[in-house]
């Protein structure tokens, strides 16, 4: 069975939507036009349950089906937009400079309120469906937020799933693999304290700016030398603060980056060999090294069985051909993370064709996939709660 006859007649009004939140971007917590937009929604539909609040400003909705098998399964959409002037010059383009949907979560969330319209239609379904709409998944962590609002205790959710759009996949096409599929995106600052003096007698000083290229070039060590050839690591230096003329040696020098990671281990051993490295290198030359090294979401880690439930319900959409149960993972981070270190669950990869890359201010979201995702959605939690 390919697309739903429903979702492909919702895809109209669906588009609507996405395209007045597009208009209307927010960001980060501050999303509280969009939660007030979905909880009309929900209400207009004739969901059983609306709360607002959770993680400050995320929204669930409670669709409860025929049956009351007693069991819930929560389906998640982000709903803030990225700090980004958009260029597209689309007629619903942005109309807040510097505020941009450039990552899709306009699709997610109205592809997600499609889904909740069809299933608050026809309810055949044996428990009960969470819907949940979050904020901040650009850097402020809102699934955390959500999961220690105490959401999956509330709802009694047992099963949480995830979707993405992905540009350069066809749209009509769903990717996914069991295991890592998005990285720990973490992120150091070290500062090297010297001391500076004239440049004509580095003898006199403790150069940072010497160290700290030596750093540089020392910490890819951890990505050539130091982890399983086999684990993916990326360590990116992106920064690098020092000095102000020719002719003077500054006292410090600061490096800022990022290291991702697609397994626990592999992140734990780059954090470790970080510091190992900064203070051998700083402390070698006789300065001193100050390390910030902050931990953000954590690998984004499907789980086997979930996957195969979602693979069953792409595949049942789109046509097992166009369903890629191996898909590279991304080393770019994902919050939805944090719902997965809570309950087992799978996120996923829908196709959204040739649109510009993620995060960048010519993006626009495909609506072509809308019909698609609603009903992987519809046929996943009819399948997962099935009669
Ligand atoms: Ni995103």
């Amino acid at each position: 069975m390919p697309i739903l006859n429903r979702a492909a007649e919702l895809q109209g009004e669906v588009s609507e939507w996405r395209r007045y939140l597009h208009e209307n971007p927010e960001i980060l917590y501050e999303v509280e036009n969009t939660a007030s937009f979905v909880e009309r929604k929900l209400k207009e539909f004739g969901v059983d349950e609306v709360v607002t609040g959770i993680g400050r400003t995320g929204v669930v909705g409670i669709v409860r089906g025929r049956g009351t098998s007693g069991r819930t399964i929560g389906l998640r959409a982000d709903m803030d937009a990225l700090p980004l002037t958009e260029i597209t010059g689309k007629p619903w383009a942005s109309r807040t400079p510097g505020r941009m949907h450039a990552c899709g979560h306009d699709g997610h969330t109205s592809m997600l309120l499609g889904a909740a319209k069809y299933l608050a239609e026809t309810r055949n379904f044996n428990g009960a469906v969470a819907l949940i709409f979050q904020p901040a998944e650009e850097g402020g962590a809102g699934a955390l937020a959500m999961v220690e609002d105490g959401m999956m205790e509330r709802f009694g959710i047992e099963e949480v799933y995830g979707m993405h759009n992905m540009p350069g996949i066809p749209v009509g096409r769903f990717a996914i693999r069991k295991g890592g599929i998005m990285a720990a995106p973490d992120r150091f600052t070290i500062t090297i304290r010297g001391r500076g003096g004239h440049a004509a007698q580095p003898h006199k000083t403790i150069d940072p700016i010497f160290i700290g290229s030596q750093l540089v070039g020392s910490l890819q060590a951890i990505a050539a030398r130091n982890t399983d050839p086999l684990r993916s690591v990326v360590i990116s230096v992106t920064r690098f603060d020092a000095g102000t003329t020719h002719n003077i040696i500054p006292d410090q020098a600061t490096l800022w980056g990022t290291v991702r990671t697609l397994s626990e281990e592999t992140r734990d051993l780059a954090e470790m060999r970080v510091r190992q490295i900064a203070e051998g290198i700083v402390g070698a030359h006789g300065a001193e090294a100050a390390i910030d090294y902050e931990r953000k979401c954590p690998v984004t880690v499907n789980h086997d069985r979930e996957t195969e439930h979602a693979i069953g319900a792409a595949a049942e959409v789109a046509g097992a051909s166009n369903v890629d149960t191996d898909v590279d993972p991304a080393m770019a981070g994902e919050d939805f993370a944090f719902m997965l270190q809570r309950r087992p669950g799978a996120f996923i990869f829908i196709g959204n064709g040739d649109t510009a890359p993620l995060h960048n201010p010519h993006y626009d979201f495909d609506d072509e996939a809308i019909s698609y995702g609603i009903s992987y959605w519809v046929r996943l939690a009819e399948r997962r709660l099935a009669e």
